[in-house]
């Protein structure tokens, strides 16, 4: 006997299925009672187009499909799960400006209090959320969901299509991009930072994997509203700083289209007169380019500098255009120096993936000043300097 299975029915129990796989509801019934209300309810809202509502789990379900399947008159039931990934990306146009992704719904996933405020612990530090105003990150807390994830998990794989970007809150992961075959460990992120938002911004396909090394529990923020929010921000952003970067002998080498996309990555931050921007000795996790203002850079050379205010000696001042904060990423080394704003200082900001990825070919500019560090050093202090003595 054969049996016609009703178009849709198979990818409407595998939605649901994950969906109820990755919250775990204590009551399934009641759950799948919520989830096809929720997506009945959503389906009347998708058919009136531009309606920019609130939409719970099943409704995100739908609208990350949504745009797939825009030449649909109804809304049909396959529904494309965040976790399924996307079937093709890539052959999208990047149009930061197209108002079309302005009216998908919004979306939000409901969270407890204690879950909210993690949320935002996790993200209060990610450079990419730095230059959104109130409302714009209220919508992406609004739409970022937890996932949780076992050790050796996948979180990418390179070369697929981007589904969501990455905000960890706990867990270690390593980094791994294969070229000309040969799979290379390129870093690891440790119960901190972000990834996956490359894929996103240019269309491209992922360009590393992720595996987590530990359990640990991510927020994901869906493709359609990091592209909506993060994308267009960037392309104002981009409109901002171009002039300025361009002016950067930093990144002379790099070609228009890497500036732009070192535009992307980098924030802004202001720091008020005497505020520490560095501290010597500290782990090192970002790059600074002085945007205006002045900078101080200070070090202390141990018990025999006594007498000298707080230990502390002048070696350098930077000003706008100029870079600080490299050193410690290029040897892998902690701080070798103190940094301070002098008056009112607004610097762009760069974390040290970023800084790795893109920066590669701007490398030996930067080793160049390691040699005159060094010398400023022994005019200074007169003897060997530390950076030499550890790099000895
Ligand atoms: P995406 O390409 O979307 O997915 C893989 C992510 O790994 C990528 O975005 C970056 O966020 C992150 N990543 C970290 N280090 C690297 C690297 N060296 N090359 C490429 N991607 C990297």
């Amino acid at each position: 006997m054969s049996v016609e299975v009703p178009a849709g029915l198979r990818e409407l129990l595998q939605a649901f299925a994950l969906e109820a796989l990755r919250r775990q509801p204590a009551d399934v019934l009641d759950f799948a009672l919520q989830y096809f209300a929720d997506l009945r309810d959503a389906r009347g809202e998708v058919r009136e187009p531009g309606a920019a509502k609130a939409v719970s789990f099943a409704q995100e379900t739908l609208s990350a499909n949504s745009e797939d399947d825009e030449d649909d008159e109804e809304f049909a039931a396959p529904i494309v799960n965040r976790f399924v990934r996307r079937a093709s990306v890539c052959a999208e146009a990047f149009n930061p400006d197209d108002e079309e992704e302005d009216k998908e719904p919004r979306i939000t996933c409901p969270k407890t209090d204690e879950q909210r405020q993690r949320l935002q612990e996790a993200c209060k530090d990610i450079l990419l959320f730095k230059n959104l105003d109130l409302e714009q990150m209220s919508q992406v807390l609004d739409a970022m969901f937890e996932k949780f994830v076992e050790a050796g998990e996948h979180i990418i794989d390179q070369g697929d299509d981007g589904d969501n970007f990455y905000v960890i809150e706990s867990g270690t992961y390593n980094i791994f991009v294969k070229m000309d075959g040969v799979e290379r460990s390129v870093g690891s992120y440790d119960n901190r930072g972000s990834f996956g938002e490359l894929a996103l911004m240019y269309n491209t396909p992922r360009a590393a994997t992720i595996v987590a090394t530990s359990a640990g529990a991510l927020w994901c923020l869906d493709r359609l509203t990091f592209r909506r929010i993060i994308v267009k921000n960037n392309s104002n952003k981009r409109k901002m700083y171009e002039a300025f970067i361009e002016t950067l002998p930093l990144l002379k080498l790099l070609e228009p289209s890497e500036r732009m996309k070192v535009v992307d990555v980098l924030s802004s931050k202001v720091y008020r007169d005497g505020e520490q921007i560095i501290s010597q000795g500290d782990t090192a996790d970002c790059f600074y380019i002085v945007e205006s203002g002045l900078v101080r850079i200070t070090m202390k050379r141990g018990e025999s500098k006594k007498g000298l205010e707080n230990g502390e000696v002048d070696i350098a001042q930077c000003s706008r255009g100029q870079y600080f904060g490299e050193l410690a990423l290029v040897t892998s080394k902690p701080r070798a120096a103190s940094a301070y704003a002098v008056d009112n200082v607004k610097c762009l900001v760069m974390d040290i993936q970023a800084f790795e990825r893109l920066l590669g070919p701007c490398m030996d500019i930067m080793k160049r000043n390691i040699a005159h560090y060094e010398e400023q050093l022994r005019t200074l202090f007169g003897s060997q300097s530390e950076t030499e003595d550890e790099n000895a």
